[in-house]
């Protein structure tokens, strides 16, 4: 366990829900009913942070969701009380997991790999706990390739990045470079927002 990083984001629970909760949540809501309506089998989903997102699981999955922040969990427990199905909280580091391989047959992420130290190495530890063949399906902010919200996000980063997530990594190449194949990117929004679905290969 990476506790810099548990600490990082136990710091940040303070506020997150206020900051991030009701624009955002309200803004992105239909992409991630979208995205997350395909979840069936065993699914791993990374990380769930204060469990913004689990008001768009469908009903009656069977969900491992993680999240780096015990505090965060604790946030997230009442929602995943009211979930209709079964989602089961658990405190790991997504660069450390202790599944058997090719455990779960799907995985989600939500603005997880801005935020992730590894990202690379952290999609591969994915890869493995992913049966081969087996679908990942992320909702992501990344840096943008338009002037000027690349160089912005740039500027932005080295000061978030102290305090949460990095605003300008590449996901997309991410993913690639950690072996996932079929990579599709669907933009949202101005080539920051993505929705990112890429295959384990056999
Ligand atoms: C920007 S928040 C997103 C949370 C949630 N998905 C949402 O959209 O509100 C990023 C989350 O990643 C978690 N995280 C960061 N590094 C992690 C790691 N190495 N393993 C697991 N979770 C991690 C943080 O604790 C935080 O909850």
């Amino acid at each position: 366990m990476d506790h810099v990083t548990e600490r990082k984001w136990d710091n940040a629970v303070r506020g997150y829900d206020l900051m991030n909760g009701y624009g955002p949540e309200w803004r992105w809501a239909p992409w991630k009913r979208q995205l997350f309506s395909a979840m069936e089998g065993k699914v791993l989903f990374v990380a769930v942070g204060t469990g913004q997102d689990i008001q768009f699981f469908p009903p009656g999955c069977e969900i491992t969701a993680i999240d780096i922040s015990d505090r965060m969990l604790a946030r997230a427990r009442p929602k995943a009380e009211q979930y209709d199905g079964r989602l089961e909280l658990r405190h790991r580091d997504v660069h450390d997991l202790d599944y058997p391989d090719a455990t779960f047959d799907q995985v989600f992420t939500s603005c997880t790999f801005c935020s992730v130290p590894d990202p690379v190495n952290g999609l591969r530890a994915l890869r493995r706990v992913l049966e081969p063949g087996g679908t990942i399906g992320m909702f992501e902010h990344t840096g943008s390739r338009f002037f000027p919200f690349g160089m912005m996000l740039d500027l932005m980063t080295p000061l978030t990045r102290r305090l949460g997530p990095e605003l300008n990594r590449d996901t997309p190449a991410n993913v690639r470079q950690a072996g996932f194949v079929d990579v599709r990117v669907e933009p949202v929004y101005l080539d920051v927002v993505k929705v990112i679905h890429a295959v384990n290969p056999d």
